[in-house]
């Protein structure tokens, strides 16, 4: 432990929680001698990559991002905030199985897409939507421009390391986030769900096969032809905020070593264990990206 949080200082903050030090030790000095040409990096979007809460107030998902805005009539507003306040308290419900919970996932984002596509939202206004949102990518510790997100999503591109954003959330939503904020590079891929819009630019429906929170797992060997192209890369950083985000590794070929750091959001006390069994890093009601900032630099 004393050697790991000499090499990584951040890896000693109070809200850091390991079950097995050791192993994450052996596991970076494995990544680091196999060397960052070998590593890739999968994240989740929305609560990891993006704050949970600023200022005590919740911070919006992809979802919230347009249920908050002006695309979105005010009946529809009340209708999806219905759904979010019956299933969210299931999403993150300790006393409930994955399998238990996997239906009323699907019954969610289903109904959640049903009331999208009945609003044909128009393509050109989600730029403006995004823009006027509350989205908030996580910065570092000082807050500082070049400390958090933008550190993360830069440092990566340098390094030519590939970052796959694997998210529940709306791709065209998300990728506007991260335009928006100036670090959409070419390093980086996104698999999430993408709205279609009929020739007018009207939502007309949701492309492809739906993406929720408990099926990384088939979304990932879906694109069997991504984890392909990165076959010379077994070594994986991945990050998430949800039980369901480990699966998000499943389709990478090979895989040597994996680090997963998962940010524990919200009902630490319930969910606590089950983290710490999941996830190699937990980072309990952290907003920054300090951890995994300090992770990247020590295996690049
Ligand atoms: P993620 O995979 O990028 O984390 O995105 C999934 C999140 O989206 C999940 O935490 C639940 C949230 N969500 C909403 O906030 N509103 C909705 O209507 C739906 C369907 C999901
Ligand atoms: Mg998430």
């Amino acid at each position: 432990m004393h050697s790991l949080t000499a090499q990584i200082p951040e890896l000693s903050n109070s809200y850091v929680c390991m079950k097995d030090p050791q192993k994450v030790q052996e596991t970076l000095q494995a990544m680091v001698k196999a060397g960052s040409n070998t590593l890739q990096v999968i994240s989740d979007f929305d609560m990891t990559l993006t704050r949970f809460a600023y200022n005590g107030k919740r911070c919006p998902t992809c979802h919230n991002i347009l249920e908050n805005s002006k695309v979105i009539s005010d009946d529809c507003k009340i209708k999806l905030d219905e759904l979010l306040k019956t299933y969210y308290p299931i999403e993150i419900d300790a006393s409930r199985s994955i399998e238990e919970k996997l239906p009323l996932m699907v019954e969610w984002w289903t109904k959640a897409h049903e009331l999208l596509v009945a609003q044909r939202i128009r393509k050109d206004l989600l730029a403006t939507a995004v823009h006027e949102s509350e989205a908030k990518l996580r910065q570092g510790h000082l807050k500082l421009f070049l400390d958090g997100f933008k550190l993360f999503f830069d440092h990566l591109h340098k390094h030519c390391i590939p970052l796959l954003i694997f998210s529940a959330g709306i791709g065209d939503i998300l990728e506007e986030v991260i335009r928006q904020a100036g670090v959409f590079h070419s390093n980086v891929n996104v698999f999430s769900n993408y709205m279609d819009f009929d020739e007018s630019g009207m939502l007309k429906a949701f492309k492809g096969e739906l993406i929720h929170i408990y099926n990384k797992r088939e979304g990932a060997l879906l694109n069997t032809g991504h984890f392909q192209e990165l076959r010379t890369r077994p070594n994986v950083l991945l990050m998430g905020d949800s039980l369901g985000d480990l699966a998000m590794a499943d389709g990478v070929h090979d895989m040597e070593n994996i680090l997963r750091i998962g940010y524990l959001n919200d009902k630490v006390e319930e969910r606590k264990q089950s983290y710490l069994d999941s996830y190699d890093i937990v980072l309990i009601e952290n907003e920054t990206l300090d951890v995994p900032n300090a992770v990247v630099h020590y295996l690049t």
